[in-house]
């Protein structure tokens, strides 16, 4: 079924579940990152157009201006009049003004079963509780850190001998298949 509208996703990191997206033909408008990142070389080789606002840049007198980064954020992403705004490893906490615009328009996904192990740390706090289970959340972003309500979410077993790496890696391949289907779900 065709897609209505487009979306703009926000990375900050290695992006391979922006380059999942891309494969699976999600429509993506512009990619926005927060610094200089991996995710915005595979924008720029899709030809997807990319936006940095990079958060180095909003430091005044050593502290980050969150306000001022978010107001500038936003300034972006109405350019593009995405029907959804989606972090894919987005690592800076916005300030409220944003989750007020583009209400139930954000989206994020997360390393764990929320509202299990929030924070950037998800992974290695599942792995440290000794969880049998853990897997990834995607849901609508909200002011709350990793809170909102919930679209999806799918199971990731820890196996005996589990690394940070080795189970966060396994999370991303079912991240790489569930984000892209809700999206098409979710546009069309
Ligand atoms: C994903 O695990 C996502 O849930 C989390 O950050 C990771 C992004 O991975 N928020 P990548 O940069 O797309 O490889």
């Amino acid at each position: 079924m065709e897609s209505i509208g487009w979306i703009v996703v926000m990375v900050s990191g290695a992006g391979s579940i922006l380059e999942a997206m891309i494969q699976k033909g999600v429509p993506i408008k512009m990619v926005l990152a927060d610094r200089q990142c991996r995710g915005l070389d595979i924008a720029k080789k899709a030809g997807i157009e990319t936006v940095l606002v990079d958060r180095k840049d909003f430091r005044i007198n050593g502290e980050f201006d969150r306000e001022k980064f978010t107001r500038s954020v936003e300034a972006a992403l109405l350019v593009s009049a995405p029907r959804f705004v989606v972090m894919a490893g987005f690592m800076t906490v916005l300030s409220p003004s944003i989750f007020i615009n583009f209400r139930g328009r954000l989206l994020n996904s997360h390393p764990s079963l929320l509202p299990a192990f929030k924070g950037e740390t998800a992974v290695a706090d599942a792995l440290a509780f000794g969880v049998q289970v853990t897997g990834t959340t995607i849901h609508i972003a909200t002011e709350k850190l990793d809170d909102g309500p919930i679209l999806a979410q799918e199971a990731v077993k820890v196996m005996p001998g589990d690394t940070v790496e080795s189970l966060w890696e396994r999370i991303k391949v079912v991240e790489r298949e569930l984000y892209p289907m809700i999206l098409k779900e979710m546009l069309t």
